[in-house]
């Protein structure tokens, strides 16, 4: 838009012209999502471990968790989420690809650079990963939205990719999943717009964490659930301080989810006692939507917030066009943020009414096959490879991508 404005000075006269950009939309274009072929019941799990099944059922308010075999890591479950939502054209306009994970199959390469070469990314594009806990993807978003302002026709591959895995009888063991999210960053979004009101905060603290020298976290559960509703309230408080908002400038929330009573205990905590009943469930009603998928995955660390997002997309009919859905991020460690986005007009059409198909076409395990598949190791022969060529969990995927062989 071209503004021009005469200033008259000393009897000449100057004209002023002054280029005002509109500021452009930026936020999710498209988003996918690929999770393994296999489930363990909840209720299964608190046999095994000789609890009563409603500490879970009920308690975490969880029903099922994804199991991904040997052959479905952080790369192939990324590849497979964006797989389903690039097509030719996205490829071209790609610049860069971003992996929030903590699960890295390795401490040098990024993921994002296996993923760009399966995915057949034009090669003038930047790969990286970004790790803080179940955060990493969360800054992905705002890395992708500033590189957006400043190179207008770019977009960006953001993918959330993680295997939570804290181990055999452990207090943590039912909060595992495994699944990714792909979500295609670019300006004029066909699903939200990414706004720009938003509030961090860090703190150091070890609620949760996994020096090299472990293969699964250590981890302090109730320690970790007083920090993230803390962080929660005191977060939203400041952001409704800066912003000048409150709850009822949103029509939504959506919340990391380790397990969905924990977002349950989120939304409660932000709204004030005095908050009238049918207000606050009109929110709850949108918050069950939200936790359909994340019942039946499990926690999905990076992933699990953008996992909330999608399922009230797809499980919620009382969503409209211009609705303001507020996003709670947790890494423990530990940084949060609160931001939001806006839904635009048709984002209904561009997400799927069938999704919950795949969450039935798994194939449930026992005890006994998710303890031998979930924690087997790579195991390298003499020369340093690694064939799964024959195994049984690649001929019975339905991702576009699974790991074949590991080559020295
Ligand atoms: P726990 O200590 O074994 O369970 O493990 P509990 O005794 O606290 O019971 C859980 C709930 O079940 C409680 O509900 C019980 O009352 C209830 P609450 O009181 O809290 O509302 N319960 C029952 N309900 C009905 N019938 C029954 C029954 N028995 C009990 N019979 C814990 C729970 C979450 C601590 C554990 O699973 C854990 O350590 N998980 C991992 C850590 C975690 O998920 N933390 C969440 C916050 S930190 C975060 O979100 C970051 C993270 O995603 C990692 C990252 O950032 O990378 C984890």
């Amino acid at each position: 838009m071209i503004l021009s404005k005469n200033i008259k000075k000393k009897g000449l006269n100057f004209m002023k012209i002054k280029e005002i950009k509109e500021k452009i939309k930026i936020g999710i274009d498209k988003i996918g999502f690929a999770m393994p072929k296999y489930f363990l019941d909840i209720r299964d799990l608190a046999l095994g471990r000789n609890e009563n099944e409603n500490k879970f059922v009920k308690g975490l308010m969880q029903s099922e968790m994804s199991i991904a075999p040997v052959t479905d890591d952080i790369v192939s479950l990324g590849a497979s989420a964006a797989e389903q939502i690039l097509d030719e054209e996205d490829k071209k306009n790609i610049e860069m690809v971003i992996v929030g994970t903590e699960s890295g199959i390795d401490q040098s390469k990024a993921s994002a650079v296996f993923i760009h070469n399966l995915l057949k990314i034009q090669p003038f594009a930047r790969c990286i990963e970004i790790k803080e806990a179940c955060y990493g993807a969360t800054a992905a978003l705002s890395f992708a939205k500033n590189y957006i302002e400043k190179n207008e026709n770019a977009s960006v591959l953001v993918i959330a990719s993680d295997t939570a895995k804290y181990g055999i009888n452990t207090p943590g063991e039912s909060t595992q999943g495994a699944g990714s999210i792909a979500m295609l960053i670019k300006k004029e979004p066909k699903i939200a717009v990414i706004n720009d009101e938003s509030i961090c905060q860090t703190r150091d603290i070890m609620d949760f964490w996994r020096p090299n020298y472990s293969d699964f976290p250590i981890v302090d559960g109730h320690f970790s659930t007083k920090q993230y509703l803390d962080c929660l309230t005191t977060t939203f408080e400041e952001y409704k301080k800066r912003y000048s908002q409150d709850l009822t400038d949103f029509d939504a929330f959506c919340f990391h989810l380790p397990f969905p009573k924990l977002g349950l205990k989120a939304i409660n905590s932000i709204f004030a006692k005095k908050v009238e009943k049918e207000e606050k469930n009109k929110f709850l009603e949108k918050f069950h939507a939200s936790i359909v998928y994340g019942k039946r995955v499990g926690n999905i660390y990076t992933g699990s917030l953008y996992l909330s997002f999608l399922s009230l997309l797809e499980n919620c009919d009382n969503l409209k066009t211009g609705d303001k859905i507020g996003m709670y991020s947790y890494g423990s460690g530990a940084v949060c943020e609160f931001f939001n986005l806006t839904l635009v007009d048709g984002f209904k059409s561009h997400l799927r009414n069938d999704r919950l198909n795949d969450f039935d076409n798994r194939k449930q395990l026992s005890i006994k096959e998710y303890e031998d598949m979930f924690f087997e190791k790579i195991i390298l022969n003499e020369e340093g490879n690694c064939d799964f060529s024959n195994n049984r969990f690649i001929q019975e995927s339905d991702n576009a991508f699974v790991l074949e062989k590991v080559e020295n």
